[in-house]
């Protein structure tokens, strides 16, 4: 089993990074028909713009985080200590991948592979992950340990039944009695669990339903970014799992697009954090997002990309370049923080209303909700 999870992890890593594995037509649509609207005197000095925020007890420089990717693997370990250095330098915040191989391991390198993300990233907050159909096949005792080990500031619990479904070893028992799993959790647990997809979104319904045991934090990983069902497409033609194959390409840009997402989850439960990502992958659609309701914005793929084919100047141009956009749309919405800028106002067009409408959302209301 942990050779499995192991392998598994180091393949996901080479396919990402190799293949086409993004549907960008998913929000294309979203992203252009959604127009901030400008401010021609924008009341405010470029160089007094405030990107910080506070985040799990952290001042963070800028709203924004690297979500959890990798570890559990001898390869990963200057992957990750690259992107604690990325996180570091910038003051964002950072997630490791799935701990489940540090869980069944005693190999100091797999461990390693995790805790160097702490010992480089001392100055942010680190967060811990683990799949919520993981829950229940583990001692919850093993997994506080690791957390531990790591020094985590919050678990990301990871909820992926299309990639699960796709995975040719998938496991696909995503059942209710997972959630008295997680309640067990809540009562040992002493630091924040925050709720995540990885790539299909969350719908109001399931942050309603996460929230209500609750949850506080939401990373909506919607679909317009990394695909986690083209990703395990690959590997079940490799493996020769054609029906899942198959199945995978049918279902191609299953999910829920982040900045509706965003709205959906803000919606659901309006005094959570939410954080947009999901091929939030620069900073114009992380503003976009913030003015949508996100607290702050997240990514993955493009970040790991960057520092594999460039190392820690590629990963800084990237953060650069990122948080320079970010700041151009606050400049040009007049606004001097990120609080600002979740309430800046934007052009809907109607066929976005009507499909928020759909289900359930009033945008006069939502705008209502969002401003608190
Ligand atoms: C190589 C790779 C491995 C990942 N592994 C995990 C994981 O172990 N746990 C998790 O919650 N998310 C994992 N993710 C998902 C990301 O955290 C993120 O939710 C998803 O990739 C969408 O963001 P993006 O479009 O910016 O890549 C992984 C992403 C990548 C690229």
């Amino acid at each position: 089993m942990l050779n499995a999870t192991i392998n598994r992890k180091y393949e996901h890593i080479d396919i990402v990074i190799r293949e086409n594995i993004v549907y960008p037509s998913l929000c294309s649509d979203i992203y252009s028909n959604i127009k901030f609207v400008h401010n021609a005197f924008p009341g405010l000095n470029y160089n007094d713009i405030d990107l910080s925020i506070n985040f799990l007890g952290y001042s963070l420089k800028a709203p924004l985080m690297i979500t959890g990717i990798t570890g559990g693997h001898r390869s990963v370990i200057k992957i990750n200590e690259l992107l604690a250095k990325i996180a570091e330098k910038y003051g964002i915040a950072i997630g490791v991948g799935s701990q489940r191989a540090m869980l069944e391991t005693k190999s100091s390198e797999i461990i390693e592979s995790y805790t160097v993300v702490r010992k480089v990233a001392r100055n942010v907050p680190v967060l811990g992950n683990i799949g919520i159909n993981t829950l229940s096949k583990i001692d919850l005792r093993s997994l506080i340990e690791a957390l531990d080990k790591l020094n985590a500031d919050a678990l990301a619990i990871h909820l992926n039944p299309a990639q699960e479904l796709i995975q040719p070893e998938g496991d696909i028992d995503f059942s209710n009695t997972l959630l008295n799993k997680l309640s067990e959790l809540m009562d040992l647990i002493n630091i924040p669990i925050l709720i995540k997809e990885v790539g299909n979104g969350l719908s109001m319904e399931v942050v309603r339903l996460f929230h209500g045991l609750g949850i506080e934090i939401f990373d909506v990983a919607g679909a317009c970014g990394t695909s986690w069902i083209a990703v395990e497409v690959y590997r079940a033609e490799k493996s020769g799992h054609k029906d899942k194959a198959l199945l995978g390409k049918k279902l191609g840009g299953w999910g829920i697009p982040t900045p509706l997402s965003v709205i959906e989850a803000r919606w659901a439960a309006p005094s959570s954090w939410i954080i947009a990502s999901g091929g939030v992958w620069d900073g114009y659609k992380a503003a976009l997002n913030i003015a949508l309701g996100a607290n702050m914005a997240g990514f993955a793929l493009p970040i790991l990309r960057a520092i594999i084919n460039g190392g820690f100047e590629a990963g800084s141009k990237y953060i650069e370049r990122y948080i320079n956009e970010l700041k151009a749309v606050m400049f040009l919405t007049g606004s001097h923080n990120v609080k600002e800028l979740m309430n800046k106002p934007l052009y809907m067009p109607n066929s976005i209303l009507a499909v928020l409408s759909s289900r359930g959302i009033d945008w006069n209301k939502y705008l209502e909700i969002k401003s608190g």
